[in-house]
């Protein structure tokens, strides 16, 4: 969702705004906008336009055409007020003296909004983010105050989640910066200071970073940053080193970025699984689950949206078959207004590629309440949901810039698996032979995953047979109904096909009615133990002249030749890892059926990488 970028140094303000920006592209966004202090004007100068960032970059030629060292940028995923020139950020304050650009959404706003206008503050936008600015104002003009006071009064009348640039034509050498529940990090460079709503904005800048955490607060001059507490008092924060590559964040030569990251996929695998793997025995480094700790729990909660949802549904598949414990599975959206069952003896896992999704962290916030300790399994380093987390096992796929995630679910799955067999030693579930057949499985799994990728061609023609349905079913029992899950959602979300998953026994219950000559069922059927019952099911669909595309393993292509119209295969694996594999060619499907249907791949309508509201 929106993306925040700053800079305050001896370079040209604009062309790094918009470079940053074009790196926040993958959030989502609808419009976008840059406020650059112009010092030869003395005053803000701002530049919007809805739609692409190529056409604000068009406007200001890349920048080049905006003076000015200091200055905030913004994309907008709107949420207040349609997507238009007047509603994108930056809002400036009426004297047009302040401007501001804001992720996340300010709770109170109307009830702000009233209160300045009966102070005769005119308001030209629909957003509420405009508040934040004309009430910095009003504290300027009516306190006689400096910017950071002015700033400091305005956080303690707003609610709500928020990310806050804010830059001011009467101090112009600095940038305030704000989070609460919004994400948003400091950058220190050679020639500047930045701040950005994730580092792929400022990497090419800098690698050296600051997290800042709720309520605190910054100011960014051009030598340096001074970082405060919820009390406004100064504080000093830890700078961490980003060891990624440039190149990581970047198209590399391909296509899609959806594309790049299917194909890193056993890359991401190898650093998931082998630095955790010794000797056979799984190995988390500095892990604070203690083994007592693990020998008392009752339950596991596990909680996540979207596809780390699915990775979810299958890790509840292995869990409970390596644990023998009770997993429960939930989307954190519902989890935090059930009043879940949830206490001391229970370990919350909250899974997250960004580590910002805001349903989950509420989720998060939930469970600790409640006394439950959080394990997430995060993607991003240093994120808000890895910050806040009792433990954190990081999934370290690298930058996933796509929309729709593909490493970032695949690198999850095998985590959940590493913890399967870490608590399983612990709770003597699984015994020694298990442990070293399943982990010698993982270390094989990348190799296997290159080979299913190999078949990409195949899988292409598939796609070309298939691309123009309007309704696909993806059917499976066990984890292949868990890996049904996610193969119809990422189909559904790139390629705006209607497509849903159900669990084969389900079929009868209702959805077959759905079935007639010609709809596409995307039968799943790698676990072998279930195999007949998939064979069964597909002869189900096909008596109601349903087309079949199958997914088996390599051992059972001829017999599902037999009866379906097209088949993919897997090469057989440990059980646990079934739907790592299984997962590679219906991703592959999705991506060339949204090739052949000309959609824009990394960018869907109205999806946003990082959702960062509820
Ligand atoms: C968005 C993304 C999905 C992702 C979900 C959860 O909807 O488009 O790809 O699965 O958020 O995100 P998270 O970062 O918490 O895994």
């Amino acid at each position: 969702m929106c993306g925040i970028v700053g800079y305050v140094g001896r370079s040209q303000a604009a062309p790094i705004l918009l470079d940053g920006l074009g790196k926040l592209e993958y959030r989502g966004y609808d419009s976008a906008g840059v406020a650059v202090y112009d010092g030869g004007a003395k005053k803000l100068s701002v530049h919007k336009a809805k739609g692409r960032l190529q056409v604000l970059s068009d406007m200001l030629d890349a920048g080049a055409a905006v003076p000015g060292t200091v200055g905030v940028g913004h994309t907008r995923w709107a949420t207040h007020g349609a997507p238009s020139d007047v509603n994108s950020h930056p809002q400036v304050s009426r004297s047009g003296k302040i401007a501001v650009v804001h992720n996340g959404i300010i709770e109170n706003y109307a009830e702000l909004k009233a209160f300045l206008q009966g102070e005769g503050v005119s308001f030209v936008s629909e957003t509420d983010t405009e508040v934040v600015a004309q009430l910095v104002e009003y504290f300027v003009d009516t306190g006689g105050v400096g910017l950071l006071e002015a700033v400091g009064r305005c956080l303690r009348r707003i609610e709500g989640a928020y990310a806050l640039g804010i830059i001011s034509a009467d101090e112009p050498d600095r940038i305030i910066a704000v989070r609460k529940d919004s994400p948003l990090i400091l950058g220190y460079g050679q020639d500047g200071m930045f701040l950005a709503s994730d580092v792929t904005a400022i990497i090419r800048y800098t690698r050296e970073v600051t997290y800042m955490d709720d309520g605190e607060a910054a100011v960014l001059t051009r030598d340096g940053i001074q970082c405060y507490n919820t009390f406004m008092q100064p504080i000093e924060k830890e700078i961490a080193h980003v060891d990624w590559e440039i190149g990581a964040a970047e198209k590399g030569g391909y296509e899609h970025f959806m594309f790049k990251e299917i194909m890193e996929q056993p890359e991401a695998l190898r650093h998931a699984i082998f630095p955790r793997i010794r000797e056979g025995e799984v190995y988390f480094e500095n892990f604070s689950l203690t083994d007592d700790y693990i020998r008392g729990l009752k339950k596991i909660y596990i909680v996540a949206c979207g596809s780390a949802y699915h990775a979810g549904v299958v890790g509840k598949y292995n869990l409970e078959r390596l644990l023998r414990l009770p997993v429960e599975v939930s989307l954190a959206s519902e989890f935090r207004y059930m009043d879940p069952i949830v206490d001391g003896g229970t370990l919350v896992v909250v899974i997250s590629q960004s580590g910002e999704t805001l349903d989950s962290m509420a989720a998060l916030r939930e469970a600790r309440r409640l006394g439950a300790k959080v394990l997430s399994i995060v993607n991003v380093v240093g994120s808000s949901i890895a910050r806040e987390s009792d433990e954190v096992l990081y999934t370290w796929a690298g930058p996933e810039i796509a929309v729709a995630t593909t490493k970032g679910y695949s690198t999850q799955l095998a985590v959940l698996v590493l913890l399967g067999l870490y608590m399983g030693r612990v709770l003597g579930t699984v015994s020694g032979r298990e442990r070293a057949e399943a982990a010698a499985e993982l270390l094989a799994l990348p190799e296997k995953l290159e080979k299913v990728l190999e078949q990409r061609d195949g899988i292409q023609y598939l796609a070309s047979q298939y691309f123009n349905h309007n309704s696909i079913f993806f059917i499976g029992r066990n984890v292949d109904y868990a890996l049904g899950l996610e193969g119809s959602l990422k189909l559904k979300e790139i390629s705006y096909i209607h497509s849903e998953a159900y669990a084969s026994g389900e079929l009868k219950h209702g959805t077959i009615s759905l079935i007639e000559e010609g709809t596409l069922v995307i039968a799943l059927g790698t676990y072998e133990k279930l195999f007949d019952k998939a064979m069964s099911n597909v002869v189900e669909v096909k008596s109601r002249g349903a087309d079949v595309l199958a997914l088996t393993t390599g051992d059972r292509r001829a017999d599902m030749e037999k009866i379906a119209n097209g088949v993919m295969t897997i090469p057989s694996t440990h059980p646990l890892l079934l739907p790592s594999l299984g997962v590679a060619p219906l991703q592959l499907f999705a991506y060339y059926v949204a090739l052949m249907r000309g959609c824009d791949i990394d960018k869907p309508r109205n999806l946003a990488k990082s959702v960062t509201v509820e």
